[in-house]
């Protein structure tokens, strides 16, 4: 007899991205980043986790298909969190040494490309923290699956702390402001392209960091300042402070990317075009209305305040009018959410 434990989590997007490691193993970053996390009524990734007795072996289901358990990452998230229950002596002896069965999917189209290993570890963690009872911070966890989960374990916006700590017990994700303190903040994200992407985030950021003299600089002039000013800025709501560092940010690491040896291609024709078509709209607006963002792939995330919302969907409906790209909306999550323990 075993508790399942189901959560949902959601997806954020960067506004100062993390690219580069200082350890691939534990996944500490170079530099701090800051993101807000968006709402789980349009993107997030659910997971149910359960331990039995009689369970043979760990194993896991994503979207449906059996994957290998092997994967270091995995077997790091689930190797502390038994770890952290063993010290804090939340489960007894007995459940921590069964076997546990892990199923996840992606409610977003997987067309959209986004964010999912985020959500799909801080949603794995944080599962697999209740199920075991672990009560202490469990971002720097999630961490270890993939390094941007760390931040969706916060609703609202959040910053993940690079950390000085060589085994990375201070890189952990604090959150700035909760998703009541900016409710007007929207984002909107424009799926322009569904292919996977050439090269995994994981490996672009490890060609950046032993190729970029871009990257150093801007670890060190660029994103200490920035990431105090956006703060600054999301406190204060100061709107075309927040899209003007959103949208330095986002082009300063595309340019990183491009920087690398070889270098990384991630955005698109139409990516550009849409950089293009922000910077003409807001200067048409006469102040800063829309910021855009892109991650390691062509699709676009942009920041708006809610007034600005059906003007801009028209604007993306008149200038795409065979409705490509298609695009979702949403606010700020409030973060994780548990759905439904029920006994087996
Ligand atoms: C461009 O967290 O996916 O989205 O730690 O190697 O799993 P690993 O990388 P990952 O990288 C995300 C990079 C980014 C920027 C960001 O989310 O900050």
């Amino acid at each position: 007899m075993s508790d399942i434990i189901t959560v949902i989590a959601p997806v954020n997007i960067a506004v100062i991205k993390y690219w580069g490691k200082r350890d691939e193993d534990l996944i500490l970053p170079l530099n701090d980043s800051v993101s807000a996390t968006l709402d789980t009524s349009i993107m997030c990734a659910k997971t149910s986790v359960c331990a039995r007795a009689d369970f043979k072996e760990d194993a896991i289901w994503l979207n449906g298909k059996k994957e290998s358990f092997d994967s270091p990452r995995l077997q790091n998230c689930l190797g502390e969190i038994k770890l952290r229950a063993a010290a804090e002596k939340s489960v007894s002896e007995d459940f921590l040494q069964r076997k546990v069965h892990v199923c996840s999917e992606n409610n977003f189209p997987t067309a959209a490309g986004l964010a999912s290993s985020a959500a799909g570890y801080a949603c794995l963690v944080t599962a697999l923290a209740k199920l075991y009872k672990v009560k202490s911070d469990v971002s720097s966890i999630a961490r270890l699956g993939s390094g941007s989960a760390c931040r969706s374990v916060y609703g609202g916006f959040v910053r993940w702390h690079a950390g000085i700590n060589p085994n990375g017990t201070d890189s952990v994700a604090t959150q700035i402001v909760d998703s009541t303190h900016w409710p007007e903040m929207h984002a909107l994200i424009l799926v322009v392209g569904d292919t996977k992407k050439k090269t995994s985030s994981t490996v672009g950021m490890r060609i950046a960091t032993q190729t970029s003299e871009l990257l150093k600089h801007r670890v060190k002039y660029c994103v200490p300042e920035r990431t105090e000013e956006i703060i600054q800025a999301i406190r204060q709501k100061d709107f075309p402070k927040f899209a003007e560092i959103t949208m330095k940010d986002s082009n300063q690491f595309h340019a990183v990317a491009l920087d690398s040896y070889p270098p990384c291609v991630y955005m698109t024709d139409v990516s550009h075009f849409i950089v293009d078509l922000i910077h003409k709209y807001n200067t048409a607006s006469g102040s800063v209305k829309v910021a855009y963002t892109f991650d390691a792939g062509p699709n676009a995330c942009l920041y708006l305040l809610k007034d600005e919302v059906p003007k801009v969907i028209s604007l993306i409906k008149h200038v795409f009018p065979t409705s490509k790209p298609e695009s979702f909306i949403t606010g700020l999550s409030s973060g994780e959410e548990v759905l439904s323990p029920a006994l087996m």
